[in-house]
């Protein structure tokens, strides 16, 4: 028996991994998602030695936070592995949370979802993660590919499609037929990025330091592609520390003033999502001026962002039903149904 028959021979207790830069989500065979936190490990230094204080929610609200003695880290910044060691921990943390219950005996058999950039000392890093965390196997799913099967976009058939999925690290704008990538290119753009155009605009327009916890808050609440049409939109009060004096402060910012903080990651964006149009074979860029694009990941979430790539393309654009699950989903269903095998890589 091959190796991947066995994977699916047994047992409903199987996971699927989306371990994104900012949030990492398991899903369990015939349950769905059951685990959804931030990708962030909290370390306490105590005599020289460093140790896990938290990991997860736990540890994203300690980000910005924490006396000198700890230090929340995000391990998987700017969609690679910055530190190996602390992504194995988190990934250990999160399989054996959810592994807990079970007996010690069931080892459960994982598909871990990767960006397609990753380098293979990156993959098998994260493999080996995963099995030193108790995997009996491991394989492993690109990360459009899941977002497409998340999306519902028809990957098994000789129709080409695009996906764009802006996480927080990288986002990968990807063209599918057939389950396979036709093209794929990565940029090092997405959520993080937003919120630090966020931080540097407050910072050299209102002389104010905000954390970027702060700077996320607000995008989430009221990021805008493009200013509204009064140029205006809703203002917001912010509160941070003055520069000048040091001392805590508020000041207004209006939504005008946060799309024009934005302008650069989003315009990177747009760019990347031209250059994989520039570089579609004929035959599948004329799919997709009847399939459109469809956005995944946490960006996608920006307002007014589908409406301007419809603009900038003049192709159709549309958001995934739940972008920040999309990539979960579809891992969990390339290890479910058979009809995605083609999908999943050893390594
Ligand atoms: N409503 C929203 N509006 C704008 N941005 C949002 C919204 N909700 C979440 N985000 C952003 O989406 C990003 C997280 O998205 P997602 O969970 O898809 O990333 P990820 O999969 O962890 O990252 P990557 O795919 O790069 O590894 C964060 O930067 C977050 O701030
Ligand atoms: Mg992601």
């Amino acid at each position: 028996m091959s190796f991947i028959s066995k994977l699916f021979r047994f047992g409903s207790h199987n996971m699927a991994i989306d371990l994104g830069t900012a949030n990492t989500l398991v899903y369990v065979q015939d349950q769905g998602i059951v685990l959804n936190e931030p990708s962030v490990v909290a370390l306490e230094t105590l005599n020289g030695i460093k140790r896990v204080k938290a990991v997860g929610v736990d540890a994203k609200m300690m980000m910005g936070k924490t006396p000198d003695s700890i230090e929340a880290i995000r391990p998987l910044r700017d969609g690679v592995i910055a530190d190996i060691e602390v992504a194995e921990h988190m990934i250990k943390h999160f399989i054996q949370k959810v592994h807990g219950k079970r007996s010690i005996f069931s080892y459960p058999e994982i598909v871990i979802c990767v960006p397609s950039g990753s380098t293979s000392v990156e993959r098998r890093a994260i493999r080996d993660a995963a099995s030193n965390a108790g995997a009996s196997q491991v394989l492993l799913i690109v990360e459009p590919m899941a977002a497409a099967i998340g999306a519902d976009i028809p990957v098994t058939e000789p129709v080409g499609s695009m996906v764009v999925d802006i996480g927080g690290g990288t986002t990968e704008v990807a063209v599918l037929s057939l389950r396979g990538l036709a093209y794929t290119t990565s940029v090092r753009t997405g959520g993080d990025k937003m919120d630090e155009a966020i931080v540097s605009y407050v910072r050299r327009h209102h002389n104010l330091l905000i954390g970027e916890t702060t700077a996320e808050r607000i995008k989430k609440d009221f990021g805008i592609a493009v200013a509204p049409p009064d140029g205006i939109g809703h203002t917001i009060q912010i509160k941070g520390r003055d520069l000048v004096n040091g001392v805590p402060k508020e000041i207004s910012i209006n939504q005008g003033q946060i799309a024009e903080a934005l302008s650069e990651p989003i315009s990177t964006i747009v760019e990347g999502v031209r250059i994989a149009l520039e570089n579609t074979a004929p035959e599948l860029a004329a799919d997709i001026v009847d399939q459109g694009i469809v956005l995944t990941g946490g960006g996608a979430l920006i307002a007014g962002l589908d409406a301007h790539l419809r603009e900038e393309t003049g192709l159709p654009v549309s958001v995934a039903e739940d972008p920040l699950t999309c990539v979960a989903i579809g891992t969990g269903r390339a290890m479910e149904d058979p009809i995605f095998r083609g999908v999943l890589m050893t390594a």
